[in-house]
């Protein structure tokens, strides 16, 4: 297979048009037999349920071609998994775990000229997502879905790609208690717009939001979740009922476990005790394992004995076994990998 001509080291986290993508409609109570199709746009009617009241729910994993040249990809049973959950608790039909792993890899077979080869720094990110689509106008789920997948090679989420990071304090929340912030629907970023785009405009990467309850937690950024390392090499990562359960950051308390013979810890991380870790950083499909060099609290800073030059010493050997399991140069958990060629 002929790869694209793209210059594929030098790629950001942007969208790029593909080939084909992966569409099936559920209407009558049952989901259609899908296809890959070639059109990238979608035509809705203007009331359809994911423009008025955003009933639109989505996920995100990756393939990567392995030393030996097979494309693999990272436990996208979590995915289907994860997608029926959101899709239950935003009133939308589940889509079936079984078929959204065939779909990932019949969408990626299809663009396999997009996947980016071994070694080349660029990854090919998937995106499966639901949206409600007849027309509602009172408020009420709608009766026909369309669950659709494309593929788009990206790079490094945060420019500089392994380059320490500076994240500010939100003064927004994220998710409220008992909210949505468990799962991953389109409405949890789109209130993260307003201050994402202030943090950027203030000079900083990203925002750390707290618990809505008592901001006194750790809860996550707009799009990952945290990882500590303890000055005596523990593994801290925060645990809340309103963040989203990353698939990167469970399989990283594993390799730190099973691989690197670490301690760890998942609990509630208070604010006040951050300055006393040795590293920290965010860790998402995206985000990968992105180090953040400091935290910036309204003006006060809190920064990281591992400073803002390199990855902390663990987080670098955590980086580098998560990403070796990941692109077959490392022997996998069992059922972590799934071969698509
Ligand atoms: N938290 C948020 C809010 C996210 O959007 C993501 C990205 O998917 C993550 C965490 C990381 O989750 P995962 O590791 O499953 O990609
Ligand atoms: C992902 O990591 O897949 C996400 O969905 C995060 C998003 C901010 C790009």
């Amino acid at each position: 297979m002929e790869k694209k001509d793209i210059d594929w080291g030098n790629i950001g986290f942007g969208y790029m048009n593909t080939d084909f993508r992966y569409v099936s409609y559920y209407r009558n109570g049952k989901w259609d037999e899908g296809a890959i199709v070639k059109d990238s746009d979608i035509t809705l009617n203007e009331c359809a349920c994911v423009f008025q009241y955003a009933q639109t729910i989505f996920e995100g994993l990756k393939a990567y071609t392995t030393e030996d040249g097979h494309i693999v990809c990272f436990r996208p049973d979590l995915n289907a998994e994860r997608m029926k959950d959101s899709a239950a608790r935003l009133e939308m039909p589940q889509f079936p775990a079984d078929r959204f792993v065939e779909a990932v890899k019949e969408v990626v077979r299809a663009n396999e000229a997009y996947v980016p080869p071994h070694g080349s720094g660029a990854t090919l990110y998937i995106r499966p997502y639901m949206m409600g689509i007849n027309p509602v106008i009172g408020v009420k789920p709608a009766e026909e879905y369309m669950f659709r997948i494309f593929v788009t090679p990206v790079g490094p989420y945060f420019k500089g790609g392994a380059k320490p990071i500076v994240i500010k304090v939100s003064d927004y929340d994220r998710a409220a208690p008992h909210g949505t912030g468990h799962i991953k629907a389109g409405l949890n970023y789109a209130m993260s717009l307003y201050p994402i785009v202030k943090a950027h405009e203030e000079g900083f990467a990203e925002n750390m939001y707290l618990d809505a309850a008592t901001r006194t937690k750790v809860e996550e950024t707009g799009g990952a979740n945290f990882i500590f390392i303890t000055k005596d090499n523990k593994l801290v990562t925060p645990k809340s009922d309103s963040i989203l359960p990353s698939i990167t950051r469970r399989s990283i308390m594993v390799v730190a476990e099973k691989y690197l013979g670490m301690q760890v810890e998942h609990r509630e991380v208070h604010f006040d005790e951050l300055s006393e870790f040795a590293e920290c950083g965010l860790c998402g499909t995206a985000a990968v394992i992105s180090p953040v060099g400091k935290i910036n609290d309204h003006g006060k800073e809190i920064c990281f004995p591992s400073g803002m030059e390199e990855m902390g010493p663990v987080t670098k050997k955590l980086y580098d076994t998560l990403t070796g399991i990941q692109m077959g140069e490392i022997e996998a958990p069992e059922g972590w990998i799934y071969r698509i060629s």
